[in-house]
């Protein structure tokens, strides 16, 4: 057996596993604190490393710590998944600063986009069996691990079609760009829609789904690669958000018309500008926003033009089943592909972090292999 190497280690959660050749790196346990008791070493022999675990709000990250082992994935409901990618999502970076209107449970996790490999399954879990290729768009324990819990209801089967990073990058992008796009802005064939920056998670999947739906799609993107992969992916015409210029160029393009939906992934710059790019009835859908921006509310009466804020975590069980549904399906039927742009071990977690915020420019999704 691998033994740990502190000496003498009083981490509740330090449990090195027979036959594989990693000493174990828990966080001692500090005097006269335990563990919540969720977190306990539930299954014996199951190990977990994870990454990202923040102890603090704002902490930065302890890389690669704390070893833990799995949560008893025999609950009532739940899956263990052993993890094979995790997709990392711009959410996580703010709830780990401690700003997030949400927060968490500490020691945190992040990562709610896994996909890989189940391990075992819960009482009354009929959906899925040991050896099952999944994904989820949420977990229990915390996806930048090697093993995460989730409940059933949360993980869909992968296709064969994909491989484990494809399948990290579908969650709360595509699950997200659909909700903007039909459950939020009831957008319909033949109307047009201006993905404002379509060369990240999110926009990418907005640009494919809209184009399979039969409409109009507009992408924006920051680079000139970024750009080739909006246009690779769906979008009919794509401009460059970081030119002076690109937004006289949209309405040129929409010969003064403007677009029906604005999908807005930064509200803060663009929302003021998007609400002169729209053509009548319009609707802004305000998908990613980080501050505060001014507009002039006359500029929506003009053109009786809407603002309306998307958030997927107030997606009903219904509406997420809905948008599973139809995501399964464009993954049947070929159209649904996700983009990987860049991939980082699970120890380099905090570059990442640092990446997916100070981007130079996105071209698909950023994911984290343990
Ligand atoms: N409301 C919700 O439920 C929900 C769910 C998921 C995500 N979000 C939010 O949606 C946003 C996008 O998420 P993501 O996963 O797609 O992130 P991402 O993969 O990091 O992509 C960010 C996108 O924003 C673009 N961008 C940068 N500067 C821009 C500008 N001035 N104008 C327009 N676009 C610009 C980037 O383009 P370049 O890099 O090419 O410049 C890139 O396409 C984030 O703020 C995220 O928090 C919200």
């Amino acid at each position: 057996a691998v033994r740990c190497r502190a000496v003498p280690c009083r981490a509740v959660r330090c449990r090195a596993v027979p036959g594989r050749a990693v000493p174990c790196r828990a966080v001692p346990r500090p005097p006269g604190r335990p563990w919540p008791a969720a977190r306990r070493p539930l299954v014996p022999g199951a190990w977990r490393r994870g990454a990202g675990c923040c102890r603090l709000p704002g902490d930065p990250f302890v890389a690669c710590a704390p070893a833990t082992s799995c949560s008893r994935p025999a609950r009532l409901g739940r899956v263990l998944i052993k993890v094979h990618a995790c997709g990392v999502n711009p959410v996580e970076t703010y709830i780990r600063s401690g700003n997030y209107a949400r927060k968490p449970a500490l020691p945190y996790t992040p990562g709610s986009d896994v996909s890989g490999v189940i391990e075992s399954v819960g009482e009354h879990v009929t959906a899925f069996k040991k050896g099952d290729r999944v994904f989820s768009i949420g977990t229990i324990s915390g996806g930048y691990a090697d093993y995460a819990v989730a409940a059933a209801n949360r993980v869909f089967p992968l296709s064969d079609k994909l491989d484990f990073k494809q399948g990290a990058a579908i969650g709360i992008p595509y699950f997200t760009a659909y909700r903007a796009l039909f459950q939020k802005g009831h957008a319909k064939a033949g109307e047009s829609v201006l993905v404002h920056g379509a060369s990240g998670g999110v926009g990418i999947a907005a640009c494919q789904i809209a184009r399979a739906c039969g409409l109009k799609v507009l992408g924006t993107a920051g680079t000139e690669e970024g750009m080739n992969v909006v246009l690779r992916n769906g979008a009919h015409q794509v401009f460059n958000h970081r030119e002076a210029n690109y937004i006289d160029k949209i309405k040129e393009y929409t010969r003064m018309q403007g677009v029906n939906i604005i999908i807005e992934m930064l509200s803060n710059i663009n929302l003021a500008t998007d609400l002169h790019l729209l053509s009548c009835a319009g609707k802004v859908m305000v998908v990613g926003c980080r501050g505060t921006i001014e507009i002039n509310p006359r500029d929506t009466m003009s053109k009786e033009s809407s603002i309306i804020g998307v958030s997927l975590f107030l997606a009903t069980e219904e509406e997420r089943h809905e948008c599973a549904t139809a995501l399964l399906d464009g993954i049947e039927a070929g159209w649904l592909k996700p983009i990987v742009g860049s991939e980082y071990p699970l120890e380099k977690v905090v570059k990442a972090h640092e990446d997916i915020i100070h981007s130079s420019g996105a071209r698909g999704k950023m994911v984290l292999v343990p």
